[in-house]
């Protein structure tokens, strides 16, 4: 191992995974290994939000991490008949029951905050902005450490200044939404992303975007990272809360590649390209979070039906390399793939 990153015994973080994929026995095992787990909370009502650390602290004493979406605002008044109506054949293939169009709403990020800071959580981090400096001093008054997600070196700046302890570089390789905030995205690769940060800021960098093994983590920590974020390998994991089809699909297509869309939520994030993503090409998408309430009865049922076909298949473009194993040995075999390098 090359570094120390804030006393974990192994460089590596399981990714926060929003969705119910960071399941408390994920986090808490992977955390149990001297590496640290993370819980995705970004969909989560508080009190679920309570319920899981609660329970992540029944199953470890180790540092774990809690993760929030900064809230975005979106234009509700959105006209989606269009996109219904693009919908509406692929909803039929899967039930007889009308799609309706209850509006759905995001939980409260103010009331995620309030539990996360009762519950007391070693590490908070988050994507998707930036916090407001008493949010950060709340934390902070607990002894919290702070990761906030940057997706290019200005983004990283601007968290750096808001006194964060680490920053999540992603580089555009990464499954899932993008962390960015800024207008300006010129979709940094992960290597770039991190030897053009390192330039900006001096705070610890944790990197994530298509890291598989140990080779590709010891890579960014060569230039310049201090421990590697990895969302997508842990998806198969025996402990993952990923629905079944999904691990098949990620298991058993490798050849399929993988793509930046707006399809499913209206944000930005890279899936495995599937008839889903392909129907709803070149069509205007309503922005995020209402495109991600339209769709999510469609492909929650997909999942249900083992419908990969019109399923979010978020994946990074590292996907391939997906072992069906625990994640435990998934840490392990990851940590000895490094120390073959280093010793
Ligand atoms: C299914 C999925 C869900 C994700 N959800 C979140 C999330 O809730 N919060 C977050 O900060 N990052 C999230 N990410 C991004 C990861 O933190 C990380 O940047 C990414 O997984 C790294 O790339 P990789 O998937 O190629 O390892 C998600 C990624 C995936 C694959």
């Amino acid at each position: 191992m090359t570094r120390k990153f804030f006393g974990l015994d192994i460089p590596i973080i399981q990714a926060p995974m929003a969705g119910g994929i960071t399941t408390p026995e994920l986090v808490a095992t992977v955390s149990n290994t001297g590496a640290l787990g993370s819980l995705g909370a970004g969909y989560m009502e508080p009190a679920e939000i309570r319920i899981a650390i609660r329970k992540i602290k029944s199953l470890t004493s180790k540092p774990f991490n809690v993760n929030l979406f900064i809230p975005e605002h979106s234009n509700s008044t959105y006209d989606s008949s269009l996109i219904h109506k693009l919908l509406l054949p692929l909803w039929h293939e899967l039930s007889d029951v009308p799609l309706d169009t209850i509006a759905l709403t995001p939980p409260s990020f103010d009331d995620q905050v309030q539990v996360i800071l009762e519950e007391q959580v070693p590490i908070f981090s988050f994507t998707f902005g930036i916090p407001s400096p008493s949010l950060i001093k709340r934390f902070k008054m607990q002894d919290s450490l702070i990761f906030g997600t940057a997706t290019t070196p200005e983004e990283a700046e601007a968290l750096a200044n808001i006194a964060v302890d680490a920053i999540v570089c992603q580089g555009q390789e990464a499954g899932g939404h993008r962390g960015n905030f800024s207008s300006h995205d010129p979709l940094y690769s992960l290597l770039t992303l991190l030897l053009l940060t390192g330039k900006k800021v001096k705070i610890p960098l944790i990197a994530a975007g298509g890291i598989m093994d140990g080779c590709s983590a010891l890579a960014t920590f060569l230039v310049g990272a201090s421990a590697a974020q990895l969302g997508t390998a842990f998806l198969t994991t025996t402990e993952s809360g990923a629905s079944s089809s999904y691990k098949q699909a990620l298991l058993k297509t490798p050849h399929m590649a993988t793509a930046l869309t707006k399809a499913f939520t209206g944000k930005t994030a890279r899936a495995i390209i599937n008839p889903f993503i392909q129907k709803l090409e070149g069509h205007v998408i309503p922005p995020y979070p209402i495109q991600h309430f339209i769709t999510h009865r469609l492909r929650s049922l997909a999942a249900q039906k083992n419908r990969p076909d019109l399923m979010s298949l978020w994946a990074g473009q590292g996907y391939p390399l997906c072992r069906h194993i625990g994640a435990a040995t998934l840490v392990h075999e990851i940590a000895k793939e490094i120390a073959k390098y280093t010793s």
